[in-house]
This record gives structure tokens, C-alpha cells and sequence, in this order.
């Protein structure tokens, strides 16, 4: 079976599995906040469709300005990229022909950066019996062999949260052995406030690099928008490497707004914690395993049916597409992927995961 790259294509899914065309779908596989993007981006966009007809400025004056003030950094520390995604193979872009470590299972993106600047891959990972915890003590051993660490945190697919403890030791051991640490904070926003972003940390440690998207918090895959916070030298070097306009000029209209509309997030948070709440206590309830994940989205496995491909199956002829792992390293298919999603939505999958526990 040729099983998608991506969540978020649930027509693919149905054509693969031989379902109706016709057929409702509920996607649980991508994790995108169901409540966006905010109300005022459509008019937003519409106000500015003049500005498709220039050029964009080259350094992205203002946007940049707008986030480096919104980080309590200095311009010269941040890059807007097309997305997370650029930003990704721009930082592995920097470590061409080096070394790299990946903690799996995590965002399939590193690895084929890593591959594409010829970089060298060690894999180690987060297993579901220790919760899904760094192996601190194995990548320390490591540590001396390797340029670059991809750390997502929220990790991708488990939403789960490495401590604050092992990131310290890392980037403080990092120090000694010149080793990089990449921090993929693509899903931070989703956090609750009492887990900050790392953003404090780039004065302190030189050798630590965020990645940030606003793809998912505002529900904009299609505008292609991200950044990537580091060394002032880093981002001066990244700055000449990346490809020229690689950014929309759309952005200017969009970008400062969304960062100050602070009751959008706090919205989503307040939606996340009472629907992310319910839903484990159900299915724990339930007898599902789930992935201690504190954003939008979890692993789920059953307890009593080891077979997850059946479950998935299920599923998909109950109208419902969840993100399969059978390309996530160290989880090859033994869990499914699912995106939290409105009171309605979250209701309809609990009905059918407690029909699939009455019929097992
Ligand atoms: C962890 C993580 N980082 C980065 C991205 C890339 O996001 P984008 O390029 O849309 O900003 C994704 C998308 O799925 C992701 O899951």
C-alpha cells in the first residue's frame, strides 16, 4: 500500500480505500485550528490585492520590523521564509555536507532537508513506553559527532512537549561540542501559557535556533508564511542564501495584524483546553492510549486491538480520515494520528471509536 505523505488529503484517502466520492468526510488528519483563519483576514486580503501586482520590498522591511517587535528581538535576528518549510531547509542549508541528529518520530521535513544538503543523519528516538521523553542521556553520548539537532517542540506527531531541563543541557553541552539545536516551534502558540516559546533563550544560548509558522495557529497553509529566529551571523548568512522574493507580498497586510490579534489565540486556547480535556478523558475512559500531547492534535492506539490499520480502516468507512504513522520512523503505523476539532466534529469520532469498542 502506497500510503500518503501528508495528512489533510482526505479525497486521497478515499480513492485509495475505494470509498464513495460522494461520501461526508470529517478530516481528522491535518492539524490546523478548525476556528481559523480570523474573520478580517478574506477583507484583509481583498483590501490588498493591489500589492499582487508589485514586487514585494526585498527585505520585508515592515513584517520583519512587525515580528522582531513582537519576539523582543532585534531585526537582524529574524528571517520571514516561505513557511516553516523554508526555513527548514534553509537552516540545513547552513550545515551542507555535515552531520545532523533527528529525534523521531517527528515532522518528516528534517530527514529530507538533511538528504537534500547531503547532510548525514543519525537517528535516535522518543519512545511511547517512556511517555515520548527525550533520550537525553543517548543523543548527550552522541553529541561530539554532530553539527545540527531537529528538535520539534510540540513535537509533530506526538504534540507532546520536551522538558525545559533537557533542552538546557543540550544547548549548554551544544556549547562545548559546537552542536546547533534547531527548535521547530511550528506549533507553540497552541501551548498553554504556562509553557513559554524559547524565544528568551536565543540571548542566552548562540548555539539555539527557533523555526516558527504561522500556518496552523491562523489556519493559512496557502499564504506561506514562517520564520526563523537565531544568531544575528546566522540569519546574515541565511539572508544571502535564500532565494530572492521568496515571500508573498500579501504579507505586509496580514502579518502585523495577526500578530496583534490576541483574542484570536486566546479563543483557540480557551476552545483547545476544553475540547483537547474532554477528549482524553473519554478516551481514556474508553480504554484508547493516547500520546500526553499538549496541543491540537494526538497519537491514539487501541489497548485491545493491536491491529491500528483495522481501526484507521474503520474509521475511513465511518466517514472519518485520521493521519495514519506508517511514515513516521519509530512508529511505522502502530498509531494514528488525530486533530482536535470542534464540540460537534470531536463528538461524531467518539461515537464511532465507542461503536468500534462495542463491535470488538
Ligand atoms: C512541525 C512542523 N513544522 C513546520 C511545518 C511546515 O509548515 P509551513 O511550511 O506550512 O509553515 C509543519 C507542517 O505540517 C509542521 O508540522
Amino acid at each position: 500500500m502506497k500510503w500518503p505523505n501528508h495528512g489533510g488529503q482526505p479525497e486521497e484517502m478515499q480513492q485509495l480505500f475505494g470509498i464513495e466520492k460522494d461520501t461526508q468526510m470529517l478530516d481528522f488528519s491535518a492539524n490546523l485550528n478548525p476556528i481559523g483563519p480570523p474573520d478580517w483576514v478574506k477583507e484583509a486580503l481583498n483590501n490588498h490585492y493591489h500589492t499582487i501586482t508589485q514586487y514585494p520590498d526585498p527585505t520585508y522591511s515592515h513584517t520583519t520590523t512587525s515580528l522582531a517587535d513582537y519576539e523582543g528581538l532585534d531585526k537582524d535576528q529574524v528571517l520571514l521564509t516561505n513557511g516553516g518549510s523554508e526555513a527548514i531547509f534553509l537552516v540545513a542549508k547552513y550545515f551542507e555536507n555535515g552531520k545532523s541528529m533527528i529525534v523521531h518520530p517527528t515532522f518528516l521535513e528534517y530527514e529530507r532537508a538533511c538528504h537534500h544538503y547531503h547532510i548525514e543523519t543519525e537517528d535516535v528516538f522518543y519512545k511511547a513506553e517512556e511517555k515520548f521523553q527525550l533520550p537525553l542521556t543517548c543523543m548527550l553520548e552522541k553529541l561530539p559527532n554532530t553539527d545540527v539537532i531537529f528538535l520539534c517542540r510540540p513535537n509533530n506527531p506526538t504534540g507532546t512537549v520536551i522538558k525545559e531541563e533537557d533542552l538546557r543541557r543540550l544547548l549548554e553541552e551544544g556549547m562545548k561540542t559546537g552542536t546547533t539545536v534547531v527548535v521547530d516551534e511550528a506549533f507553540v502558540d497552541f501551548l498553554p501559557t504556562t509553557i513559554p516559546s524559547l524565544t528568551k533563550w536565543l540571548s542566552i544560548y548562540p548555539n539555539l535556533v527557533l523555526l516558527r509558522s504561522l500556518t496552523k495557529m491562523y489556519t493559512i497553509p496557502g499564504l506561506r508564511v514562517g520564520y526563523m529566529m537565531a544568531h544575528k551571523d546566522m540569519i546574515k548568512v541565511l539572508r544571502e542564501e535564500q532565494i530572492p522574493w521568496s515571500v508573498n507580498s500579501l504579507v505586509d497586510a496580514i502579518v502585523p495584524r495577526l500578530l496583534d490579534d490576541t483574542r484570536f489565540v486566546e479563543k483557540t486556547r480557551t476552545w483547545l483546553n476544553e475540547q483537547s480535556k474532554y477528549m482524553f478523558e473519554e478516551l481514556t475512559n474508553l480504554g484508547y492510549i493516547l500520546s500526553p500531547s499538549k496541543v491540537n492534535f494526538y497519537l491514539l492506539q487501541d489497548k485491545m486491538q493491536v491491529e491500528t490499520d483495522e481501526l484507521f480502516r474503520y474509521l475511513l468507512n465511518h466517514g472519518i480520515v485520521t493521519r495514519h504513522t506508517h511514515n513516521f520512523k519509530g512508529l511505522n503505523g502502530t498509531f494514528i494520528r488525530v486533530a482536535v476539532r470542534s464540540k460537534e466534529e470531536n463528538e461524531q469520532l467518539l461515537y464511532v471509536l465507542k461503536k468500534w469498542r462495542n463491535e470488538g
